[in-house]
């Protein structure tokens, strides 16, 4: 995976589709030679083309055509000539910039783990490490480069190490990754959007200048995912060129797309550096996060396929990573905060008739928290609401058949509350300065440890009181309010800090439970990340429950993240969100493009739509397989349609479904070809009565039924002969 050649001082690190080369000019600069389809060899005769530019500056008189300023650099600190936007700044007695050249190199099987930060994982078998030593020698700096190359999986990560030497330094800046690319000519695609409306799949042609997202909300946040793909403007579903990087990381980042004037572009990825600072003594290291990179030519749907298995296989961990899914009912939508014991087990008990498998328990169920304005920290049974405790209706659920799980809001505290009273300055203040309200609620200040060991040991009580299997992780504000000195650290750190320790508490409770599936959300997806994924292998992905709603977010997040790892529910009509009605099938339907759950009350439903949803709980057990752990596919799709077939690992089960927003007079027909199936199958689809080959669903395809209707969706599942 890795080559080294020692004449040339050249890395060629090698994937399935792509190649990746790196070189170590005569001065010892680490410079980018190519990223791309994968090659063979990388020749001697393919020269560096050097040019002397006007004020572009040299590092030696006797080089005009030598210069940061253009060259492709494999890790950047600007201000010894790199004007582009650099990956690294310290700041010294000697100033900002670092003079960064090779020192060693080491190549070995398999992958280390990253110290306190979630990272992709594999054994010898199927990764490949490469770091490379860089050293500033005027301020004792030494940064190490580490490549993990997955071959099969068609992924390299990167990350960095920053080593301070004798005297301390500033570390003002780090990314996990800088890449430079010989041309502009590129669409950044990214996720974006909004509360409700998360992961919004935006494409914006990469002209000059710059084009950044990040967050400094405290959390990758609803409206800026840690990805960012460069494709060619020509790339669809099924080919041209994309090169996609995603970060493993929760809190504050930046992502960006540079372009210079020679028309180069650089991509870069890591924490953001607003905000940021880390105080580094003589001797001691900071660590990046790490990123993912990869690249294909075969369109998004492969890097769809690249990005969904490499998550599913070498980031989700734990007892449940290769698990199917239990289908849950939540009681949230269907109750809020007006419940009674009696109430949610006739809620459980309509569950367990219709198939559900696990039933949650939302917010409410502690203190005195019967609307949202009290009691968090206060991780406490009310007796009055629950007079048997979390154990006996735990019991009462299991007796139904069922698993018994629950919601928990950790990071937070209400003023209102007995754990705000006894320890106020467990919140994140500022002394002097009021407080900074969200949903009247504050958060702790997990910087430190104190309050980390309480919220582990509050968590680990309540879940070693009861039978419970499964646990919501929810997050309901953003980070505001650092105060100038917490704990004796710089302000700077503070976020970095918050987040490594949560990332402490989710690893320490996943050590402790690990047959708890643990479920992150953020008021649905405000923190849907690769960072929360490792310690959580599935997350809500929207507080949006409106079907046609979440279409677009269902797909912008399966873009990039795992089916399996979306939570999907089957809400009441009308939709408490957007207050629109659709068809409890075309609900049902959208929901089983993901990780199928109910949220709403059952004892209110007909009979016949109660019978309607023991059928599609049943098909779903049908093709939990072929959606969690199968090929998705995004199929033709209009201003007014979706289209999807997710087909399973062995090609033998294909699950079609379509969905349409508006009906409209007098529609074109609408043809639908089907991706990836066996073409010399033949499938058969019991809904239809009828036998297709693979070939022919994928070339003719399938003519959608005109139906007067609007919100139509049909599914069909197709089984091979
Ligand atoms: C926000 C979540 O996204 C909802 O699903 C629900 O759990 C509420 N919080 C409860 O307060």
């Amino acid at each position: 995976m890795i080559e080294y050649k020692e004449c040339k001082r050249l890395f060629h690190l090698k994937t399935r589709e792509f190649s990746y080369v790196i070189q170590i000019l005569e001065n010892n600069l680490l410079i980018n030679r190519y990223f791309g389809k994968k090659i063979k060899y990388f020749s001697d005769d393919n020269k560096i083309a050097y040019q002397d530019r006007a004020f572009s500056p040299n590092p030696t008189s006797k080089d005009r055509t030598f210069s940061l300023d253009t060259l492709p650099l494999e890790f950047s600190s600007n201000g010894l000539g790199d004007f582009r936007t650099s990956a690294i700044e310290v700041s010294n007695e000697y100033g900002t910039a670092l003079d960064l050249k090779y020192k060693s190199h080491r190549i070995y099987q398999g992958k280390d783990y990253l110290k306190g930060l979630p990272a992709s994982f594999g054994n010898e078998d199927v990764v490949e490490t490469l770091e490379i030593e860089l050293y500033d020698s005027l301020s004792d700096v030494t940064v190490v480069l580490s490549y993990s190359v997955f071959e099969e999986r068609n992924v390299i990560t990167r990350s960095a190490k920053v080593i301070a030497g004798k005297t301390a330094i500033h570390l003002e800046k780090l990314l996990s990754f800088t890449l430079d690319f010989p041309h502009k000519d590129f669409d950044v695609h990214t996720l974006t959007g909004r509360y409700g409306y998360e992961k919004e799949w935006t494409k914006t042609p990469l002209t000059q200048g710059k084009y950044s997202i990040g967050s400094i909300r405290g959390a990758s946040s609803h409206s800026r995912t840690p990805f960012i793909a460069l494709a060619s403007p020509e790339a669809t579903e099924q080919s041209g060129e994309i090169y996609s990087a995603h970060l493993i990381y929760s809190g504050n980042f930046t992502a960006f797309a540079e372009t210079t004037a020679i028309h180069t572009t650089r991509l870069g990825m890591g924490l953001n550096d607003e905000k940021f600072r880390w105080v580094l003594e003589p001797g001691q290291e900071f660590q990046s996060p790490e990123a993912i990179l990869s690249y294909t030519d075969k369109g998004f749907t492969g890097m769809t396929r690249d990005s969904h298995e490499f998550i599913r296989h070498h980031l989700t961990r734990g007892t449940f990573a290769q698990k199917e899914r239990p289908i849950l009912i939540n009681n949230w939508e269907g109750t809020y905060f007006d419940f009674t014991e009696d109430k949610l087990i006739s809620l459980a008990s309509e569950a367990a008739k219709v198939g559900i498998e696990l039933f949650v328990l939302d917010d409410g169920w502690f203190g005195k928290r019967n609307s949202d304005t009290c009691s968090l920290g206060d991780w406490v049974e009310n007796r009055e609401k629950l007079p048997n405790g979390l154990k006996g209706l735990a019991k009462k659920v299991n007796d139904l058949g069922m698993t018994f799980g629950l919601w928990f809001e950790p990071e937070m505290v209400s003023e209102d509350s007995d754990l705000y009273r006894e320890h106020p300055n467990w919140a994140i203040q500022i002394t002097g300065r009021g407080h900074t309200y969200s949903r009247e609620q504050l958060v702790l200040d997990l910087s430190q440890d104190e309050v980390c060991d309480y919220i582990i040991e509050s968590v680990s009580n309540v879940l070693n009181s009861a039978n419970i299997g499964y646990v919501k992780w929810d997050m309901n504000r953003n980070i505001t309010n650092i105060p100038e000195n917490q704990a004796n650290h710089e302000k700077h750190e503070f976020y970095h800090r918050y987040i490594l320790g949560l990332y402490r508490i989710l690893e320490t409770l996943n050590q402790r439970f690990p047959n708890v599936l643990f479920e992150s959300c953020s008021g649905g997806g405000g923190r849907n990340d690769l960072g929360m994924l490792y310690y959580m292998p599935q997350a809500w992905a929207s507080d949006n429950t409106d079907a046609i709603g979440r279409l677009s977010i269902q797909e912008g997040t399966s873009l990039i993240y795992p089916t399996i790892s979306m939570g999907s529910h089957v809400s009441a009509v009308p939709n408490h969100q957007v207050g629109r009605i659709t068809p409890l099938e075309t609900r049902g339907n959208v929901a089983m493009l993901g990780n199928l759950g109910y949220e709403l009350d059952l004892t209110q439903l007909e009979s016949s739509e109660l019978e309607e949803i023991a059928e599609q709980v049943e098909t779903y057990k049908s093709i939990r397989q072929t959606v969690q752990f199968g090929d998705y596919y995004r199929l033709q799709k209009t201003d007014n349609t979706y289209a999807y077939n997710l087909i399973s690992k062995d090609k033998s089960q294909v699950v079609f479904t379509f969905v349409k927003i508006l009906s409209q007079p007098e529609a074109p027909f609408i043809r639908v070809r089907l991706e990836g199936l066996d073409p010399e199958a033949t499938y058969y689809c019991e809904k239809l009565s009828a036998s297709f080959g693979g070939d022919e669903l994928m070339n003719i395809g399938l003519t959608i039924p005109y139906v007067q209707k609007d919100y139509f969706s049909l599914q069909y599942i197709f089984n091979k002969k």
